[in-house]
């Protein structure tokens, strides 16, 4: 294992998926872990990570300098690399001005972290201190225009610290810079898999588990059906698979979670059909933080209820993917929308035991864990849809004549999408029926009805976003099967504001 120590950098967790697509696992911890619980593991590597702060500010985080003796291999980055030299002994300083962006460098090859990549490249800085005098017993190892000590290091020690960001795509060499640091320095293997993390998690849970039941939340997303089929893969017919159908799902989704998982796969599921419920509990709704709140609370009172039925089971599986589990150490963001756990499970439920069995892995992991285990990439791939599902894509009031609406409307939008052949580029695309009618024609006939919205985005992690320019063509001809066939429906907009400052969704 590799420690990834978080400093609270932007980056962080693509060090950590830089590292795991080497073939070695690692994790991310608190730059703040007591060094005893770092040494007990026995990493075959640290890497610091950026972070929005200054050395030399009075409370900057640090590391207890003891981690230097211990003999671990140690690569310092940004924040990191000012850390190293700041803690043994060298000079931070602030620079005049920021650099930031793809800066030229030249690397010293013939270091250990540098071997075999082109003396002169391209790397991508960001950062505005830079190490002005190097620590005792180190080497310059890289120098940019700007920044002459762009990285340093001692072979003895193994301790390296690089300004630039070897994480990002911008850095022309940065994975195999990495790579150095993983084999050349720490000696890792790099046989980590996802066919051995199978093997591992069924035994790992057929253990904890034994001959005693367990259930769980299936919404047919990507993260709750692979812990799903690897429970199921574990424990068979003893996993229940529960599927609240909420009548907020998309066109056909219900049936297709159904076939997959119960016809296909052979699992024990339970379809609780509570359409009724949810329409009512959300009749006069407006609010889209209200409509979050219901929908998360009648899924939990419906979820146990029905779990209720199944006896006196002790375990629960939740689909808990890396990156819900890491928070960044040092500073959270500002809540826009209550996103996470509506339509999922928070603690308030009682279970004596959770099984989380994604816990480590990051999303493109879950998903080719869930490619080896056969689940058919419809689901694998499918784009993120919201726990609260259509709800928050009708502005206003949710009816079922709503529904029906933005139903069929949307199913016209993915289906030309997808046989264009964009589907793979798109993040999410999707239909938004907004609470507005105006003025139409149709045939000699005035008509007043709704206007659809379309949105469709390309985004990496759906932090940030940027509307997908989709062809007019393909516009015009989703826009034109609607209005002629989607009754109420008169006239189409395509959303053209990117996020910040728009959010993906509508509420
Ligand atoms: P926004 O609209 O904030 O969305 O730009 C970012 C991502 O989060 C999804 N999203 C939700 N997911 N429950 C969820 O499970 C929610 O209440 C929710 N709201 C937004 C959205 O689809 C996008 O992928």
């Amino acid at each position: 294992i590799v420690i990834v120590l978080d400093f609270g950098g932007q980056y962080n967790q693509l060090i950590a998926r830089r590292v795991r697509e080497c073939g070695v696992y690692c994790e991310i911890w608190p730059y703040d872990t007591p060094i005893e619980k770092i040494i007990s593991i026995n990493p075959k590597g640290i890497i610091f990570t950026g972070g929005p702060s200054s050395v030399y500010e009075p409370n900057a985080p640090m590391i207890d300098k003891m981690l230097f003796e211990t003999g671990i291999p140690i690569l310092g980055i940004c924040y990191g690399n000012q850390l190293i030299a700041h803690l043994l002994g060298g000079k931070v300083a602030k620079a005049l001005f920021r650099e930031y962006g793809k800066t030229h460098i030249k690397y010293d090859t013939s270091s250990l972290l540098f071997s075999g990549i082109p003396e002169h490249s391209v790397c991508w800085m960001s950062h505005t201190d830079f190490v002005e005098k190097l620590p005792e017993g180190f080497k310059v190892l890289a120098s940019t225009e700007n920044c002459p000590i762009a990285a340093f290091g001692d072979d003895t020690r193994k301790i390296y610290a690089v300004q630039f960001h070897p994480e990002v795509v911008h850095t022309e060499y940065g994975q195999e810079i990495i790579r150095n640091f993983l084999f050349n320095i720490c000696n890792c293997s790099g046989d980590w898999k996802t066919s051995s993390f199978i093997e591992e998690k069924v035994s790992e849970i057929k253990s904890i588990v034994g001959s005693q039941k367990v259930v769980c939340a299936l919404s047919g997303g990507v993260d709750s059906s692979v812990a799903a089929v690897l429970v199921h893969k574990a424990i068979g017919k003893n996993l229940y698979c529960i599927f609240v159908d909420h009548g907020l799902l998309r066109k056909g989704e219900a049936d297709e979670v159904m076939s997959i998982f119960k016809d296909q796969f052979d699992m024990n599921v339970i379809k609780v059909d509570a359409k009724d419920r949810f329409l009512e509990a959300l009749r006069g709704v407006t609010d889209p933080e209200e409509k979050r709140k219901i929908i998360g609370r009648e899924f939990i009172r419906v979820f146990e209820e029905e779990a209720e039925k199944l006896g006196d089971i002790k375990f629960l599986v939740q689909g808990t993917i890396y990156p819900d589990v890491v928070e960044s150490g040092v500073g959270k963001a500002a809540t826009i929308k209550s996103h996470h756990n509506v339509g999922g499970l928070p603690q308030k439920i009682k279970f004596e035991k959770i099984i989380e069995p994604l816990r480590e892995l990051f999303k493109d992991e879950v998903r080719r864990v869930g490619i080896e285990l056969g689940i058919p990439e419809k689901i694998v791939k499918r784009q993120p849809f919201p726990g609260p599902g259509l709800a928050i894509r009708i502005i206003g009031e949710v009816t079922e004549e709503k529904l029906e609406i933005l139903r069929e409307v949307d199913w016209i939008f993915r289906k030309e999408i997808e046989q264009s052949g964009l589907g793979n580029e798109i993040w999410q695309y999707f239909a938004v029926l907004t609470n507005m009618k105006s003025v139409g024609v149709m045939g000699d006939e005035r008509t007043y009805d709704y206007t659809v919205a379309l949105r469709a985005v390309t985004s990496i992690d759906g932090m940030t976003a940027d509307w997908a320019k989709i062809p007019y063509e393909i516009l015009e001809r989703v826009s034109n099967e609607i209005v002629n066939s989607v009754k109420k429906v008169n006239r189409v907009v395509y959303d053209i504001t990117s996020k910040p400052p728009a959010t993906i969704e509508w509420e």
